[in-house]
């Protein structure tokens, strides 16, 4: 049975791929970083009849909690097939590029940035011990310098000097990252899930959680001759979902 970890799976968009995951036959670890929360959720999902999923503390900007995580996973395990890294802020707003400040920007790189990396090097000696290790880096099409600065783009008036850079930050650190990997049966991709209706924005989003779940899946549950280093976009409408960088 493959195990996968997602991060700010206890509600939203990770709350939704933890399930669908689970209805697949996989063992979910549903990260979270109040356990009572995910364990709250998790006892609802096993009475809905999901299988094979439990409750892990892990905040991604602390890295006590993530090493804690990764001894959990360890020791039930001995290893980790995919990592998804789905935790994300916005920020607050407005986040103009002339007035939002430096600590406005770093608090939201702490969790989209940095945050991914400390998860990721954790978790990476686990993941190595997997036949088909996937990471699958949860970005936003707020993070493609190319669309952005497309006047024709549908978001294109839709700025933020935190949030959106936080992003493009993550996807050179995917490429990167992917490269180094490249020898190895690692898949190693960004996935924007779309405008989706959460709690990230208001629910304003015309996306549900569900599509933005299997879109992620998709792009995530591939064989040995997917693709890695790779920016796929559910709000791309083409059946490659391949997003400009
Ligand atoms: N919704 C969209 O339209 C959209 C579009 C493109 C990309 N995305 C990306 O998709 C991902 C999920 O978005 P969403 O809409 O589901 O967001 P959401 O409704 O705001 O949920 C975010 C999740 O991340 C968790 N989280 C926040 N900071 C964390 C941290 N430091 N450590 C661990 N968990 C943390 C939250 O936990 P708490 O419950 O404890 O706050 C929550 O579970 C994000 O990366 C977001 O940037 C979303």
């Amino acid at each position: 049975m493959q195990t996968v970890l997602i991060t700010g799976a206890n509600r939203s968009i990770g709350l939704e791929t933890a399930k669908q995951l689970s209805a697949k036959g996989l063992f979910v670890y549903l990260g979270s970083r109040d356990l009572e929360k995910g364990e709250a959720v998790v006892k609802e999902l096993h009475e809905k009849g999901f299988q094979n999923i439990k409750a892990i503390e892990i905040d991604a900007t602390k890295p006590e909690s993530i090493e804690q995580a990764r001894n959990i996973v360890e020791k039930e395990q001995g290893k980790l097939d995919i990592l998804i890294n789905n935790a994300g802020i916005l920020g607050v707003n407005p986040q103009t590029a002339t007035e939002t400040s430096v600590n406005n920007i770093k608090e939201v790189f702490e969790t989209n940035f940095f945050g991914v990396i400390n998860v990721t090097q954790a978790f990476l000696p686990l993941l190595k011990k997997s036949d088909s290790p996937r990471i699958s880096n949860i970005t936003s099409g707020l993070g493609s310098l190319t669309l952005h600065s497309d006047p024709d783009w549908k978001y294109y008036h839709v700025k933020s000097a935190a949030y959106g850079p936080s992003k493009s930050a993550l996807n050179a650190y995917t490429i990167v990252l992917a490269y180094e990997l490249r020898d190895l049966p690692f898949k190693v991709n960004v996935i924007d899930p779309g405008y989706t209706a959460t709690d990230f924005n208001a629910h304003s989003g015309p996306g549900s959680v569900e599509s933005a779940a299997s879109f992620i899946i998709k792009h995530t549950l591939t064989d040995e001759n997917g693709p890695t280093g790779q920016y796929f976009s559910n709000d791309i409408e083409d059946e490659t979902g391949i997003s400009p960088w």
